[in-house]
């Protein structure tokens, strides 16, 4: 067995590997042990362009958060945000309006704890430890109600997170629990791996992921848009995320279907 690190929490399962840490490594991130690491280089054989593919839903996020941005909103609620990277929530915000707040949340230790760290000193951010499905958990911690003004519109984020939530947890009444205690006006940023296209390499993916902290439920196009149906979509509805309103070339893809993952922007009216 490997030597327990310090700055790993307690307890951490350094024998499973967990969503948070193998993403960081597909972003070539140092918060992830040899058993995400092995993981990671098992998904890059059955689906080559990970990498890519999390970069892409990155990219994703920060059009988003710019959209909200731009629509006013200086509230972020960013749950599953995992590892903190390159031009996280609060960076993209915070470059807009210093006076905007960012709350991060995530269930996994080592990102909750190196959020903690980077965020140390930083006005109008900070991170709740808490799960997803538990919404009071989430929207009554103290740092959340300490951050967020609930009367006024609020940016809710699941990027790339959802997939991580079996039907058997009802993640349909989960978002609408979340929508319904959010201000008219507010919205959601969200995104999804899909087996619509590219199945068989995504059904490995879904296999290797069997026996993480994080196993993946595969959604439709259709089915990731019910998710989300209590919002008002904007444009262009759920789609592939480079063809998500794309800023740059390299936020173009000539295959879209590539990224296997939607994204979507809906508006609570
Ligand atoms: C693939 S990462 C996405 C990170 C970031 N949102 C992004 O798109 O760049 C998914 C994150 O969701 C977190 N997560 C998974 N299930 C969760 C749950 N039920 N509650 C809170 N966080 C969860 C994982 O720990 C991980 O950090």
């Amino acid at each position: 067995m490997q030597q327990r690190p310090e700055w790993i929490p307690d307890g951490v399962d350094l024998e499973k590997p967990s969503a948070a840490r193998c993403y960081d490594f597909y972003l070539g991130g140092a918060y992830n042990f040899e058993v995400d690491r092995e993981l990671g280089r098992k998904a890059l054989q059955v689906v080559p362009h990970l990498k890519e593919i999390a970069v892409n839903n990155r990219a994703f996020l920060r059009r988003a958060v710019r959209y909200c941005l731009d629509q006013g909103i200086r509230q972020f609620l960013d749950i599953g945000s995992g590892i903190p990277t390159a031009g996280n929530v609060h960076e993209i915000v915070h470059s807009v309006d210093p006076e905007a707040r960012v709350v991060y949340v995530d269930n996994e230790p080592v990102a909750v704890a190196h959020s903690r760290s980077i965020l140390e000193g930083v006005e109008g951010a900070s991170i709740v430890q808490a799960d997803l499905l538990d919404v009071a958990g989430v929207l009554d911690a103290p740092e959340t109600r300490r951050m967020l003004d609930f009367s006024e519109p609020i940016a809710i984020m699941m990027v790339a997170l959802v997939h991580f939530v079996p039907d058997s947890s009802k993640p349909r009444e989960v978002i609408r629990h979340y929508y319904e205690h959010l201000p008219v006006g507010s919205h959601i940023g969200f995104s999804h791996v899909t087996g619509d296209h590219h199945r068989e390499g995504v059904e490995g993916l879904v296999k290797l992921y069997e026996n993480s902290i994080n196993p993946v439920t595969l959604r439709t196009r259709d089915e990731v848009a019910e998710l989300i149906s209590d919002f008002q979509l904007v444009e262009p509805g759920v789609v592939y995320v480079p063809d998500w309103r794309p800023d740059t070339q390299e936020d173009v893809w000539e295959h879209p279907e590539r990224s296997i993952v939607y994204g979507a922007v809906g508006r609570k009216v």
